[in-house]
Parts: C-alpha cells; structure tokens; sequence
C-alpha cells in the first residue's frame, strides 16, 4: 500500500469519470509555471464538489482560498445562469494568475475574485450584502478553520453546505505533537462543528494524488 497506488487510482478514475478540459488542464499547467505548490483539490475532489453545488442546486458559492482557481472553475461550473463564486485570496501573484485562468475558461464573469486576508474581506462581503451563500468552501490558512467556520455559518443559509477541506492532515488530527499547526487548526475547526447546534456534520478521509487527507462537511440546519 503506498501513495504510488493511491496515485495511480486517482489517475484510473479521472480517466474514467472526467472529461479531459482545456481550462482546468491549462489552470493546473498555469499553476505549475507560475512555481505554486500543486496543493489545487485533485479532480476528482474537485468533480465531487462540483456535483455537491449542483445536488443543493448552489447559485452562490463562497470560496476561502483561491490559489489558482483550480476548485473555483470546477465551482463556477456547477452554477446555473446568473449564479456567482465569490472566492478570496490573500495573495496578490496567487489572484493574478487565477484572473488569468478565468479568463481562459471563459468564467470571468461568474467569479468575483477579492484579494485579501479573508478576515478582512469576509466584513466586507457581509457588509455588502452578498450573503447568504449556498455553498461555502473553506481552504485557506489551516490555522484560521474554526475562524472561517464561525464566518461561514453567518453567511450561509438554512440547507446550505459548508466544506472544510485538509481536516485530517496525514493524521495531524488526532497528533497533539504536530509541529505546523495544522493539526491544532483542525481539531478547533472539529471543536466547532460539534460544539454548533445550527450543523449537522460528518469528516471523510480520503487518500489519492495529495497523499492522506479528508475533508469536512456541515449541513446547515
Ligand atoms: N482552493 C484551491 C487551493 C487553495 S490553497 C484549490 O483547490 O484549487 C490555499 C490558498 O489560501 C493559497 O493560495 C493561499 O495564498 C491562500 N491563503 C492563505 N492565507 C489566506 C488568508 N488569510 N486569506 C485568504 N487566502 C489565504
Ligand atoms: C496543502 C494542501 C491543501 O489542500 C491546501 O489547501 C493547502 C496546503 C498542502 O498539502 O500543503
Ligand atoms: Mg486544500
């Protein structure tokens, strides 16, 4: 059993189940020039949380963590005529080449993409009225979880679904001694899912071409 197996499966079902893509192949090659870390949801996390937007019927979609767009165009095509990712990204270079991506997808208009620590950006989007969001998908700074978790549960609305992904960390989860963080930031984000009467919840491990990891995710009742 090795991440070479768990690798080659992923491969075996993108092949599949997914349609090879001009603007999702070109953000990944777009990704890999500009030097960022291939850390984009696989395809087939990306494909599954496309079909989650689509089975709730998502129009507005809020994104914690763009980097190049990769699981923002998988989002922004589950959408129905008019409907919106908004999605935000702390770091300028990240935004610039996820603009870039959009655009070749032909998604520019159905993504509203804020450059920002999204703790700042997050007042300013409740400020403007954009909520409540359907769908609200959490993969920013790990540390920040239970933060954006809190945020999330204010903009979504009633039958919404809130995902967190990273929230097994190679088992950093259950690792008090993890050094990043990452382990802590994922236990407060559990903390706060079981702690809120408002979620109904439920973490799933997965493994694949990003190692061993799993995701979140909360129906907001
Ligand atoms: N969702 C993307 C991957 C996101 S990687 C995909 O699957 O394709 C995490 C991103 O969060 C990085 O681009 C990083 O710059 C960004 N980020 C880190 N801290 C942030 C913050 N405080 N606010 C907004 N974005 C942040
Ligand atoms: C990593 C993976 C992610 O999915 C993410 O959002 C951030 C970092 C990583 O493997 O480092
Ligand atoms: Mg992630």
């Amino acid at each position: 059993m090795s991440e070479d197996l768990w690798s080659a499966v992923d491969a075996y079902i993108g092949d599949k189940l997914i349609t090879r893509d001009a603007a999702l192949d070109g953000a990944l090659a777009a990704n890999k020039a500009a030097g960022f870390p291939a850390i984009d949801v696989s395809p087939p996390h990306g494909k599954m949380f496309h079909l989650f937007a689509r089975m709730i019927g998502a129009r507005r979609i809020l994104e914690i963590g763009t980097l190049g767009g990769y699981s923002t165009i998988w989002f922004a095509r589950a959408l129905p005529p008019g409907g919106v990712v908004v999605t935000l990204e702390a770091e300028p270079r990240h935004a610039e080449v996820a603009r870039q991506n959009f655009e070749r997808a032909g998604l520019a208009e159905r993504i509203d993409l804020r450059v920002g620590p999204a703790l700042e950006t997050l007042p300013l989007i409740e400020a403007e009225g954009g909520a409540p969001f359907d769908l609200v998908f959490i993969d920013a700074d790990k540390p920040n979880n239970a933060n954006y978790l809190a945020w999330a549960l204010k903009l979504t609305r009633t039958g919404g679904l809130i995902i967190g992904d990273n929230v097994v960390w190679r088992g950093a989860v259950i690792d008090t001694d993890d050094a990043d963080g990452f382990g802590e930031g994922a236990r407060r984000f559990f903390d706060r899912l079981a702690a809120e009467p408002r979620l109904s919840a439920t973490a799933i491990q997965t493994v694949g071409t990003k190692g061993w990891d799993g995701f979140a995710m909360a129906l907001v009742e």
